[in-house]
């Protein structure tokens, strides 16, 4: 998909997931919260939910948890507006409950699609319910910060940054594995790099030793 198409089309799933009514969450949201970022990002996050401020304002986070993750992000080297944001569920559970099965079920064509659209190097999970997207039955404890391959994209684990925000311990340890994001990055935008379709020129003086 060229960047114009990769927009074209996410903008037709922003559309779609400010009308959805797929489950009950529409009753009670004030606005839904597609996500947000460059359609040609090379980094997606993904979180769980919108919370209230989110709700209010149809962007993802925007309350607490993203000015931590703002700083977060600054520890890996990014900024926010070079990743793509976004959530497991695109509407508020009342009271921020846990996402319930059905909800999680209702909202997955619209992750997958995200993910077919930006096509990011790597997918950084926040909190539980993205990681068992991707890492199912794995324990957050054992393997946040870990990089796993799969194919030409990259998995990495995160601690939820609202957990981290409020446990001295794991708000260092998150800020640990977001350091880290940043080699994970660079390993994979040079695997990526050394597997590209481009020719690449060949000095004439190194020419010569292919004679
Ligand atoms: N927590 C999330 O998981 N997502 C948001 O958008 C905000 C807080």
């Amino acid at each position: 998909m060229t960047p114009d198409e990769k927009r074209a089309a996410i903008e037709q799933l922003e559309r779609e997931v400010r009308s959805c009514t797929r489950c009950a969450l529409a009753a009670t949201r004030t606005n839904a919260v597609p996500g947000e970022g460059p359609v040609t990002a090379e980094v997606m996050f993904i979180g769980e939910a919108p919370g209230a401020n989110e709700d209010r304002l149809g962007r993802p986070f925007v309350g607490q948890a993203g000015a931590f993750l703002d700083e977060l992000l600054a520890a890996a080297g990014l900024r926010r507006s070079e990743v793509y944001i976004c959530n497991v569920l695109k509407c508020r559970p009342p009271g921020n409950r846990d996402p319930l099965p059905g909800e999680i079920e209702a909202c997955r064509d619209y992750l997958d699609r995200q993910i077919a659209i930006v096509d990011p190097l790597v997918i950084v999970t926040l909190g539980r319910y993205s990681m068992a997207r991707f890492f199912p039955n794995q324990s957050i404890s054992k393997i946040h910060g870990k990089a796993r391959q799969v194919g030409t994209r990259w998995y990495v684990p995160m601690y939820h940054p609202a957990a981290a925000l409020h446990q001295q311990s794991l708000r260092e340890t998150i800020v640990e594995d977001f350091r880290a994001l940043a080699d994970v990055l660079r390993a994979a935008r040079a695997a990526r790099a050394s597997r590209s379709p481009e020719p690449r020129e060949v000095p004439a003086s190194q020419m010569r030793l292919f004679d």
